[in-house]
């Protein structure tokens, strides 16, 4: 079976983790757990980005290898972050796997065989921050004015460079890419990124470098061993290097690479657009490799209206937050407060007040009432439902509505479409508790199967719940899916399939069910 393959970047080694590298794992994590609940394989990689000049003058600054530095940089930095968001990635790519390194080699001895690479000067502006030549005109002036020498991201001076190197022919595939995109325009999402891509590639494309002598971190040029490879010219290929791209035939890894490519979407921030959606694919025609089926690039977390970054010393690293909030609240607020394709602000106050409103009163409420009167009416035991009403058959209709939904919503890659059909099906079993009164009803001994029906049908609601928000939040729901004694008769909550869910009447009678820990405690208030 052809497997759903995710990828994040593979992010800059160099950089601390933020919440804006979280934010892509989150959202590919989210993804993939939830395509795995609909049954589909599904491959996901995350890793990182190791080589180049920010690399090498910080390992000398730290009196170490670029190697050492690298590795010390990835277990004590980039590994840890993958647990602490719970991520449930398949393998971690780093630029320095020897794999990576020879199948790089391997693949632009490919395309220089093709011949698309040849060898010429080139002398411009070039952004360290960015490792990257800029053109005149995209650079600015800085702050206090001056002279427009300025990388507009990083607003440091850029440098002038001068260097005899390889370039690859980019401007070969100009035509060739805007005839795949009119044919493929889901290929690049949302909307206004196929736009910027469309008028950019209509302009024409020039060639590119992709060697640098001024740099020794990297992976040697195959053919002129005073070169290296242009780090993004190295980092693109990880997509295909991690999953056995011209490992030998009928090795393991090349059946992976059957499975896998060409991969299902690439994550990525709106700022590395240009490098996915041109570069990337044309490097592949080059190679005469299959293309991604979609990019997409989604908005940057701001801080002050400002793309939070590490050099501006915005960075909040997720820690900060998922120590005071736990990471599935971190994943649930990310996901949801944002929508995926747009930029959005991070506030403390805003965070709060979700996780009160949306998660502790919502769900955890709901969760917590419900157990404790399985507990306390029925000593624990999960009655069986009598025959239904109206009221039961509207949420068991509405479930129907919702998961489809949800389930439509996540494909596209609209999480906070896909938790906001979740959280309608939550409102109303909120109502109908309201409504129901089971309080009122337990008081009443001529009611007594009402009761039943009541408190069986708020738990089977739980149910749904918990595997519909299990991709978003993996340890809370499994929580609920222990106090509500479902395992035994269902199996664990990562087999639940979302097309199943609006099959009513799986909790079986008799399942015993507990008050566990509260699923969302009361925020403390921070120390002063
Ligand atoms: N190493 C390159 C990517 C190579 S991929 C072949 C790189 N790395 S990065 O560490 O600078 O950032 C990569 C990604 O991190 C961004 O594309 C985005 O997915 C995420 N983000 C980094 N800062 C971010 C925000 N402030 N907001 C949202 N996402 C951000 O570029």
């Amino acid at each position: 079976m052809a497997a759903y393959y995710v990828t994040t970047p593979i992010y800059y080694v160099n950089d601390a983790p933020h919440i804006g590298h979280a934010y892509t794992t989150t959202a590919g994590d989210v993804l993939t757990r939830w395509r795995r609940q609909r049954g589909d394989d599904v491959w996901y990689l995350t890793g990182v980005d190791e080589h180049g000049t920010k690399v090498e003058r910080a390992a000398e600054t730290g009196g170490v290898t670029p190697q050492e530095w690298v590795d010390r940089l990835v277990e004590q930095s980039w590994r840890p972050v993958l647990e602490t968001i719970d991520a449930a990635n398949d393998d971690f790519i780093r630029t320095t796997d020897p794999r990576h390194r020879e199948r790089v080699q391997n693949f632009w001895r490919v395309v220089r065989d093709n011949g698309y690479v040849y060898e010429a000067d080139y002398e411009g502006p070039y952004c360290v921050g960015c490792e990257e030549f800029k053109l005149p005109g995209d650079l600015v002036a800085g702050i206090d004015g001056g002279p427009a020498d300025q990388c507009p991201v990083h607003q440091r001076p850029v440098e002038m460079l001068k260097e005899s190197n390889w370039f690859f022919q980019l401007s070969a595939f100009a035509d060739a890419l805007i005839a795949h995109y009119e044919e493929h325009p889901e290929a690049i999402e949302p909307a206004s990124a196929y736009n910027e891509v469309m008028s950019f590639l209509r302009q024409g494309l020039v060639d590119i470098s992709m060697s640098r002598s001024s740099v020794a971190w990297g992976i040697g040029l195959p053919w002129d061993e005073r070169q290296v490879i242009y780090v993004w010219f190295d980092a693109l290929l990880n997509y295909i290097t991690a999953v056995g791209y011209g490992a030998p035939e009928g090795s393991a890894e090349a059946e992976l690479f059957v499975r896998a490519w060409p991969a299902d979407v690439h994550l990525v921030g709106k700022d590395i657009l240009r490098f996915h959606a041109v570069y990337w694919p044309a490097m592949l025609m080059a190679a005469g490799v299959a293309l991604p089926r979609k990019v997409f690039a989604h908005g940057w977390l701001l801080v002050g209206g400002e793309k939070m970054s590490k050099t501006r010393l915005t960075g909040i690293a997720p820690e900060q937050i998922i120590v005071h909030f736990g990471s599935d609240a971190f994943r649930y607020y990310f996901m949801r407060a944002i929508q995926f394709g747009q930029d959005g602000s991070f506030s403390w106050e805003d965070m709060s007040a979700r996780y009160t409103a949306e998660l502790a009163n919502g769900l955890g409420n709901l969760a917590s009432r419900a157990t404790a009167m399985v507990q306390r009416y029925r000593g624990g035991l999960l009655p069986a439902s009598g025959p239904g009403t109206e009221a039961e058959e509207h949420l068991r209709s509405l479930l129907i509505t919702v998961a489809a939904e949800a389930d439509a919503a996540m494909c596209a890659l609209d999480f906070s479409g896909g938790i906001t059909a979740v959280r309608r099906f939550i409102d109303a079993v909120n109502l109908y508790v309201t409504e129901q009164e089971p309080w009122v009803l337990a008081k009443d001994d001529a009611q007594s199967q009402r009761l039943d029906t009541v408190l069986y049908t708020v738990c089977e609601a739980l149910r749904a719940i918990a595997t519909l928000y299990h991709p978003v939040m993996p340890k809370a729901m499994s929580s609920l899916w222990e106090q509500l004694g479902a395992e035994p008769s269902l199996g664990p909550l990562v087999d639940q399939r979302i097309v199943q869910v609006g099959d009513w009447g799986q909790l079986r009678a008799g399942a015993s069910v507990t008050k566990g820990a509260i699923l969302f405690p009361r925020l403390e208030e921070p120390a002063e």
